[in-house]
């Protein structure tokens, strides 16, 4: 297994980690259900692998993903990085029971450690912004719980690049502990933080987490233009999918992963993590999973590496179009 630095911490994390949306049906039914044998066979053999980075989130089935993970972690919950996050809804009825005030933050964080069955949270992420809580009341209480000690580490997840900036700036001045990473989604077929995130988290140093590398099992190569999806398969389940993208180049490129598989002797899910495992401003990909075999086939990914001919392919037959004021930059970076 491969270890990079959180960011510009000393931490290491795995380069893969894995995700437990898909824990409990309770949450969100589209990311599907796994028994707890299959959860706990995934965890035992992800750390048997040299996985020893974990993400969840209060929300994820409403606190039960937690729980789960937990659980399955058992006697080794100490011996590996945890994250969750606090933001999201956790109760329709109560208006202070989501958010990032500091009443729910507080709160949040405590029922987290309970469901999690531990004394500290390695990494406690903010979810997405709150526009009702002012950013201060947010930074100044996450400090708080750095200095306590119930939080190691603090990151953010689903910021846009102006949102991370002002923010760590804020940390900066005033003295308070300062984000270290930035979960964001990032895909092949996603790769809209390039703009405006990874140029902010370079320059302030947050290391990058991206969540649905396969956009949600899209490029696993198991869905196909002539057919529907298979039986139990996460867009098989959705109404309409979650992830944008424009499908006519998701089929493209699935054809052309397909070939660079075979060249490999790999899967396609593997090429597509390998791609973004090449970027340097990765500090770990945050995978999902519903069976074993998925985690076996996608940590197929590591110790071997994409040629940089291959990536720079991989990059042009999937750039995306540049918004201005990028263009513009671009183009008159060197005057
Ligand atoms: N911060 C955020 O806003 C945010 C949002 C979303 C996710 N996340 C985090 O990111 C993690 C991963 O997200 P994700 O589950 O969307 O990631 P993903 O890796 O893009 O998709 C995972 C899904 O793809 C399918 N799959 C995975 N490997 C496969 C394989 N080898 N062969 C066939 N199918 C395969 C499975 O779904 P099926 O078998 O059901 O088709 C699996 O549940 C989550 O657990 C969570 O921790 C964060």
């Amino acid at each position: 297994m491969e270890y990079r630095n959180l960011g510009n911490t000393g931490l290491k994390v795995s380069v893969i980690c894995v995700g437990a949306m898909t824990f409990s049906e309770k949450g969100w039914r589209s990311a599907g259900a796994m028994s707890f044998s299959e959860i706990q066979r995934v965890v035992d053999y992800a750390i048997d692998h040299g996985i020893n980075f974990f993400d969840t989130a209060d929300i994820y089935a409403f606190g039960e993903s937690e729980e789960l993970l937990g659980k399955a972690l058992g006697s080794k919950k100490n011996n590996v990085i945890i994250a969750t996050k606090v933001r999201g809804v956790m109760d329709e009825n109560d208006p202070n029971n989501r958010g990032l005030s500091r009443y729910h933050i507080l709160r949040s964080v405590d029922e987290s450690l309970k469901r999690l069955g531990r004394d500290y949270i390695d990494l406690y992420q903010v979810h997405w912004w709150d526009n009702t809580t002012p950013i201060e009341e947010t930074l100044e209480t996450l400090n708080d719980l750095i200095r306590t000690g119930k939080v190691r580490y603090i990151g953010i997840s689903d910021f846009a690049g102006w949102q991370i900036a002002k923010s760590v700036m804020l940390q900066e001045l005033k003295g308070w502990s300062k984000f270290v990473s930035a979960q964001m989604y990032y895909s092949l077929l996603g790769r809209d933080i390039e703009f405006e995130v990874v140029p902010a988290c370079e320059d302030l140093g947050l290391g990058i987490l991206p969540w649905s590398p396969l956009a949600g099992g899209f490029l696993t190569g198991k869905y196909s233009k002539d057919n529907s999806p298979p039986p139990d398969s996460r867009y098989s389940r959705m109404e309409k999918p979650f992830l944008r993208f424009d499908l006519e180049k998701g089929y493209f490129l699935i054809d052309e992963l397909k070939k660079m598989a075979e060249k490999y002797n790999a899967t396609v899910s593997q090429v597509a993590l390998n791609w973004v495992k090449s970027k340097p401003f990765v500090s770990s990909i945050i995978i999902g999973v519903r069976s074993l075999e998925q985690l076996k086939d996608n940590l197929g990914c590591v110790n071997w590496d994409l040629s940089s001919e291959d990536v720079d392919y991989l990059d042009q037959i999937t750039d995306p179009d540049r918004p201005y004021p990028q263009w513009f930059l671009d183009m008159f970076a060197d005057l």
